[in-house]
C-alpha cells in the first residue's frame, strides 16, 4: 500500500494506507480537511466558507504572514490586510517531498514568493521573499511547518502564525492546559497584560496572545471533557494565540456558519507574534506546529 495524492480543483490531498486523510486548498495553502483513520475530522471549518480564491478561508489552517492582526504603526506593513496575504494568494504545489519516502506518512510542499503576488500586493510590501510551507501526516499526526527566505537586498520585519481551527464537541467542556503561569496579552480588554493561573476554560468571546512560561516542546494540550484530545508542539514560534468568537463576534461575521459553530471550535494558533522578526537579505528563519492526537 502507498500513500495516495491527488491534485485536481485547486486542492491536494493525501490519503495514507492507514486511512488518514490531509485536504490542502491552493488558496492559502489552507489546510481544509484533518481525518483520522476512522474517518473523523479534527479541524473545524465554516460552512460558507469561501474556497473560490475570493477571500481567505474561514477555518482551517490559515497560514498568518507577515503581520498579524493589522500594524497601523509599523509603516513597513501598515498597509496589508488583516493577517496579511499569505492566506489570500495562490500557492503553488510543489510536490511530495521525497526526503520522507516512508509509506506510511506524507510531507507536501508549497511555495509563495514575491514572484508569484498578484501586483496589487506586491505593491504594498514591496519585498523579495520565498515562503514554503509543509504539511506533514502520519497515522498520529499533522504538522506543518514554514521556512520564510529573504531573498532580497534589504532586511524585512514580519510576523507569523499558524492560525489552526480546532474541531471539538462542546466548547463549554474545553479546556486548555500547559499554559499555566504564562503571561498573556488580552485583546479585548485594551491589550491589558495578564498571568494565566490554572488551565484555560471558556465562558465568552477570547481573544488572548500567551507567551508560554514553558519551553516549545512542553505540549499545549486541549482536553474534551477532561479527556485530552490534541497535542501541540512548537518549533521557533514564541506565542500562543487563543481565541473563540463566541456568539456576538460569530454572529458579526458573515463566512462564519452555521451561527453557533463557535460551540465547535476553539483556535490555538501557534506563532511569533509580539514584536517583530528581522529577516536580513539572504537569511532564513524556520518555524513549526505539531500536532498529536492524543
Ligand atoms: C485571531 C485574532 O488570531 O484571529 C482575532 O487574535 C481575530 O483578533 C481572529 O478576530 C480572526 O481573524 P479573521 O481576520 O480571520 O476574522
Amino acid at each position: 500500500p502507498t500513500v495516495d495524492i491527488t491534485h485536481e480543483h485547486s486542492r491536494v490531498s493525501a490519503t495514507l494506507p492507514t486511512g488518514e486523510r490531509v485536504e490542502v486548498l491552493l488558496h492559502g495553502a489552507n489546510v481544509l480537511s484533518w481525518k483520522d483513520a476512522a474517518g473523523q475530522e479534527k479541524l473545524w471549518l465554516s460552512e460558507s466558507a469561501a474556497l473560490d480564491g475570493s477571500k481567505p478561508v474561514r477555518g482551517g489552517i490559515p497560514v498568518v504572514f507577515p503581520v498579524f492582526g493589522t500594524a497601523p504603526d509599523h509603516e513597513a506593513t501598515s498597509k496589508l490586510p488583516q493577517h496579511g496575504f499569505a492566506r489570500n494568494s495562490r500557492w503553488e504545489f510543489l510536490g511530495r517531498s521525497t526526503s520522507e519516502g516512508s509509506s506510511s506518512s506524507v510531507k507536501l510542499d508549497f511555495g509563495l514568493s514575491s514572484e508569484n503576488l498578484a501586483e496589487g500586493v506586491k505593491a504594498l510590501w514591496p519585498y523579495k521573499f520565498n515562503l514554503i510551507y509543509s504539511v506533514s501526516l502520519d497515522p498520529e499526526s499533522l504538522s506543518t511547518s514554514l521556512v520564510v527566505t529573504n531573498d532580497g537586498d534589504v532586511s524585512f520585519d514580519f510576523q507569523t502564525l499558524l492560525h489552526t481551527y480546532f474541531k471539538v464537541n462542546d466548547i463549554s467542556s474545553i479546556e486548555v492546559s500547559g499554559l499555566e503561569d504564562s503571561e498573556f496579552i488580552d485583546k479585548l480588554a485594551s491589550q491589558a497584560v495578564s498571568k494565566q493561573s490554572g488551565a484555560i476554560a471558556f465562558s465568552g468571546e477570547t481573544d488572548r496572545i500567551y507567551t508560554p512560561a514553558k519551553g516549545p516542546k512542553h505540549p499545549v494540550v486541549i482536553s474534551d471533557g477532561g479527556k485530552p484530545v490534541f497535542r501541540i508542539v512548537r518549533d521557533n514560534l514564541d506565542q500562543v494565540v487563543v481565541w473563540n468568537p463566541w456568539v456576538d463576534k460569530a454572529a458579526a461575521t458573515a463566512d462564519f456558519t452555521p451561527n453557533d459553530g463557535w460551540k465547535n471550535m476553539v483556535c490555538v494558533e501557534p506563532g511569533s507574534v509580539k514584536g517583530w522578526q528581522k529577516l536580513d537579505a539572504g537569511d532564513a528563519f524556520e518555524a513549526a506546529q505539531s500536532i498529536t492526537l492524543a
